[in-house]
């Protein structure tokens, strides 16, 4: 990492902060000696111009709408490997070979199945709980059952920890779903791929064979699946990570933290997105109301934005979007059908895409955008378009936990604040 550095003065001092250059992308100004120094802090809501952890894991240059996974392009990956063999990248560096990649998923299917007592837990869940209260809750709960052994010091507990997230929390969600629907939970299969058991646990029927249920494990349908886990499996420092390795700067349980990134993931502003997006659909209906939907997205004094539009870091496109728009076209030739809601998405970005608004804020379809037609084509329920999110990202999530708990010295992470409440005041005399 090559060093230089600029100057920041006040109050009469001055100080060299070091510019920071990583492989790639933007320089980055040490600012950690700002406060002992010359006693200011720095101000950036939202963390638009801050970085908040150096790591060797993802890179995205949002200009040029590149995404790398420990340097390898999302489009190489998504069209040459498995969300498994993505996984164990992302974990651990570099990509496997055969014989790694055939202990890491032997491993992993043998960390799958869930402590009976814990199956118990979804029993407590009204029938109506939206699966990712049901999996902020549960996988919270897998803290419960692996912590008294676990010696956060020692990197072999950790790994096993991160694995244990990974092969346990597709478990998890399909019971979740098995749960509002009525159903009894399907044990996890170690015969087959991980998409392949995890659309198992979701759809098989009781009493039917592996052959009779060929109609959800179609090729087609497992193609998509591993395709969309690998483009949502990490993005690096976004709201959910960040919640992830907030938590895990305090030496909390690592399910504990996973279940923070989950809390973190729910929202509409990020993995809740892709819900969001087709209840959006469903509101504006047909072609002819989108004008007026698009008036109310620019408007300021309403509320509505267009889902699955806009982005932090890309402003000129999501290259993931970019691949699920294609997949969208497969998986909806496969099964075909006639849902009108894909048509009506192609005619709104169209329609956004030529408005000045859009144009001008750089606002263009992100993954979302098109993961949940999908999702739906592919009859995963809408209440569990952000579980298969969850799914995905938890091998981002313990890679970025591995990554800094790894660190000799990582610190606690606590923000700053500009204090803009009353002054000091005295406390009201009370009447004798
Ligand atoms: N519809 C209408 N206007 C929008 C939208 C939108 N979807 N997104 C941003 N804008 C406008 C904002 O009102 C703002 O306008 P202003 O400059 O006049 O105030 C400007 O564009 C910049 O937007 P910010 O909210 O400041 O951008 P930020 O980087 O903070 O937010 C976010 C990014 C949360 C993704 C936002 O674009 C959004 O809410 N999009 C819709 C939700 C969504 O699709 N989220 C999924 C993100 S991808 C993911 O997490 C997997």
């Amino acid at each position: 990492m090559s060093k230089d550095s600029i100057s920041i003065g006040y109050n009469a001092k001055e100080l060299k902060l070091p510019l920071l250059r990583g492989t790639l992308g933007t320089p980055t100004v040490d600012i950690g000696k700002l406060n002992k120094k010359l006693g200011i802090f720095t101000y950036d809501p939202g963390f638009v111009s801050t970085a908040s952890c150096k790591s060797d894991i993802t890179f995205i240059d949002g200009e040029k709408g590149v995404l790398l996974y420990r340097g390898y392009p999302i489009e190489q990956l998504a069209k040459q490997s498995t969300f498994l063999e993505v996984s164990y990248l992302l974990m651990n560096g570099e990509l496997p070979d055969e014989k790694r990649l055939s202990i890491f998923t032997n491993d992993l299917s043998h960390h799958t199945i869930l402590h009976e007592s814990l199956s118990g837990f979804f029993s407590g869940f009204h029938y109506d709980a939206h699966p990712m209260a049901m999996m902020v809750g549960v996988v919270g709960s897998l803290s419960a059952f692996y912590h008294s052994q676990l010696d956060m010091n020692d990197p072999e507990h950790r790994r096993i920890s991160a694995m244990r997230l990974l092969a346990k929390i597709p478990t998890i969600a399909a019971a979740c779903y098995r749960h509002s629907v009525g159903l009894p939970q399907v044990y996890p299969r170690l015969d087959l791929g991980y998409c392949e058991n995890f659309l198992n646990m979701m759809f098989s029927r009781p009493g039917q064979t592996y052959t009779e249920q060929n109609d959800y494990i179609d090729p087609v349908t497992v193609e998509a699946l591993n395709l969309l886990f690998i483009l949502h499996a990490d993005h690096e420092q976004n709201a959910s990570t960040s919640t992830v390795r907030l938590a895990g700067s305090t030496g909390a349980n690592p399910y504990a933290c996973i279940a923070a990134g989950i809390s973190a993931l729910w929202g509409p502003a990020h993995g809740g997105a892709n819900e969001a997006v087709l209840k959006m659909l469903v509101e504006i209906g047909t072609v002819d109301n989108i004008p007026k939907y698009l008036a109310k997205a620019k408007d300021k004094n309403d509320p509505f934005r267009l889902m699955g539009f806009g982005h932090r870091v890309y402003k000129n496109f999501d290259p993931r979007a970019t691949i699920t728009r294609d997949t969208c076209h497969a998986v909806l030739e496969r099964f075909p059908s006639d849902d009108p809601l894909f048509e009506l998405a192609l005619a709104l970005e169209e329609h956004a895409l030529k408005d000045d608004y859009f144009i001008e804020k750089k606002l263009y379809p992100n993954i979302d955008f098109y993961s949940g037609i999908i999702y739906r084509a592919l009859k995963i329920p809408e209440n569990m378009f952000t579980v298969m999110f969850v799914i995905a990202r938890t091998a981002g999530w313990v890679s970025h936990w591995l990554e800094m708990m790894d660190e000799p010295t990582h610190r606690i992470s606590r923000p700053r604040q500009l204090y803009t409440g009353y002054d000091q005041r005295d406390y009201p005399t009370k009447n004798a």
